[in-house]
């Protein structure tokens, strides 16, 4: 056991009882120290290092109103509807912790969905972050299948119908998909079961491995430290006599005020929504919802919410007509291996032989199969992001204007994509998806090459710092 440490009895009360406290509890106190008030952070962190800390904050206001949510809902096929129309009528207040919950969940894809982008432009997932970026992507999973199963819980028509779709996909894989679809609806359409086990999961399993993967994520974070916008690593430059860096500053209380300014400018638009406008003209509640579930009755349009729209596009731009460009593709990526690349013999043999299985393979699965597995592979690449980046620079900062434009382009692709999965399909829309899609995957599997071209700025030895 640590020595007790002794306290002048003049000091005031609130130091005596620190003292006291830090006496028996020494841990929450090195704690404390490790992660705010001797956590250096670089000095130069702008807006995008807020949605971090916004991203905890969403994580909390969805936890709390979701416990008021609980206490009057009722997760059974009969009464759920009603039970929510119950909360927004009846329940003091529980329209506005109902509002809260539902624009929290576009809140949250929003927050996260910029997070995620200030990691690609400043190059955070590289060396020695990958840990904490595939921390993030995971997060980022388990996050959409909360969302996917918090949806059906209102039991409305979009509840109903969008979890059908859905669940329905996973029997597009051969062999073990019908069972699997049978597994996760617990019936042979989405009924009371499903219901139940979605209750199940969305208000306990899943958030407790939200939050043990948010607590993975902030330590590996603190344990290398934080990137910045420069891309420069401020350990590697100089220190001052207690060993800490010199372009850091402690956590707390510089970046403690700076966050608490980003939440407020939160706050006020986060309640401007949900004042005056909760549905987001359909989009954070969508019209058909406020029906309730009718198996019987198949909306005439089925689109998901918007923050999954991107990945639903690339789904359905997967027609059997796309296949021939997938297979193009694919033809192209092995003859590169086998003809242009530096790999062995043997290698380019086992190239060309897996290529000629997978074309076997494109041609003889449906495209619904190939259609689900891009939905899901558009965010297992993200995973993959740290090795596939070659650039000699890590932030954007300090990249070629014409990679500016790329990731420019990356985020209009990425907006068109969404908007497209909420619009009933057309012809003109699928075309668009499709191209879409090939520029999604090709920035990300192409990048080994194009990150490295270009002219290069030099990075400076420091972190540049320009106080406003
Ligand atoms: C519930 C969701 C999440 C929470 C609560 C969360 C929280 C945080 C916090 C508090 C930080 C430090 C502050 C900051 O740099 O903004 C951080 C950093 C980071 N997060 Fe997340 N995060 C979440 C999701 C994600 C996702 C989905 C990704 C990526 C796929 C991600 C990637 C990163 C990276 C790379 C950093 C380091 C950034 C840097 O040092 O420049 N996070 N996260």
């Amino acid at each position: 056991m640590a020595e007790f440490k002794e306290i002048s009895p003049n000091a005031t009360a609130g130091a005596k009882l620190a003292n006291w406290f830090d006496n028996r509890f020494p841990t929450a106190g090195a704690a404390y120290r490790e992660h705010m008030s001797e956590y250096y952070a670089p000095k130069n962190f702008n807006f995008w290092y807020f949605f971090g800390s916004l991203a905890m904050l969403v994580l909390v206001i969805q936890i709390v109103t979701g416990i008021f949510l609980v206490m009057h809902y009722k997760p059974d096929a009969a009464k759920a509807f009603e039970s929510v129309e119950y909360i927004m009528r009846d329940v003091p207040w529980g329209w506005l912790v109902r509002y809260m919950h539902s624009t929290g969940a576009s809140a949250f894809f929003i927050v996260v969905y910029l997070h995620m982008y200030r990691g690609l432009i400043y190059g955070s997932y590289r060396k020695p972050r990958e840990l904490v970026w595939i921390f993030g992507c995971a997060i980022f999973l388990v996050l959409m299948a909360e969302a996917f199963m918090g949806y059906l819980l209102p039991w409305g028509q979009m509840s109903y119908w969008g979890a059908q779709v859905i669940v329905n996909l996973f029997s597009a894989i051969p062999f073990v998909g019908p069972d699997l679809a049978l597994l996760i609806r617990g019936d042979y359409v989405v009924s009371d079961a499903t219901l139940n086990r979605f209750f199940s999961f969305h208000v306990i399993a899943v958030p407790l491995v939200l939050l043990g993967l948010v607590a993975a994520h902030i330590f590996a974070l603190h344990d290398v430290g934080s990137n910045n916008p420069d891309g420069v690593e401020i350990k590697a430059g100089p220190k001052d006599a207690n060993g800490r860096p010199v372009d850091g500053i402690p956590f707390h209380p510089f970046y403690t005020v700076h966050d608490l300014f980003g939440v407020s400018v939160f706050l006020m638009v986060f309640s401007a929504i949900i004042f005056f406008a909760p549905e987001l003209g359909g989009y954070f509640l969508e019209y058909n919802n406020f029906i309730p579930a009718d198996p019987l009755k198949t909306p005439l349009h089925i689109a998901p919410v918007w923050y999954f729209t991107p990945f639903y596009s690339m789904l359905r731009a997967i027609t059997s007509e796309m296949m021939y460009a997938l297979i193009a593709c694919v033809v192209a990526a092995a003859g590169f291996g086998v003809l242009k690349s530096r790999l062995s013999g043997l290698l380019k043999a086992v190239v060309a032989v897996a290529a000629v299985i997978v074309v076997a393979l494109m041609l003889s699965i449906d495209a619904k199969f190939w259609g689900v597995l891009v939905m899901g592979g558009a965010v297992i690449i993200l995973f993959f992001l740290p090795w596939l980046d070659n650039s000699p620079v890590k932030s954007i900062r300090y990249r070629p204007g014409w990679h500016k434009a790329v990731y420019g382009v990356f985020v209009v692709n990425f907006v068109v994509l969404a908007y497209l999965g909420v619009q009933p399909p057309s012809p003109i829309g699928e075309r668009v998806s499709q191209v879409g899609t090939l520029f999604y995957f090709g920035f990300f599997l192409l990048m080994p090459w194009w990150s490295r071209l270009g002219e290069f700025k030099p990075v400076p030895e420091r972190i540049t710092f320009a106080a406003h």
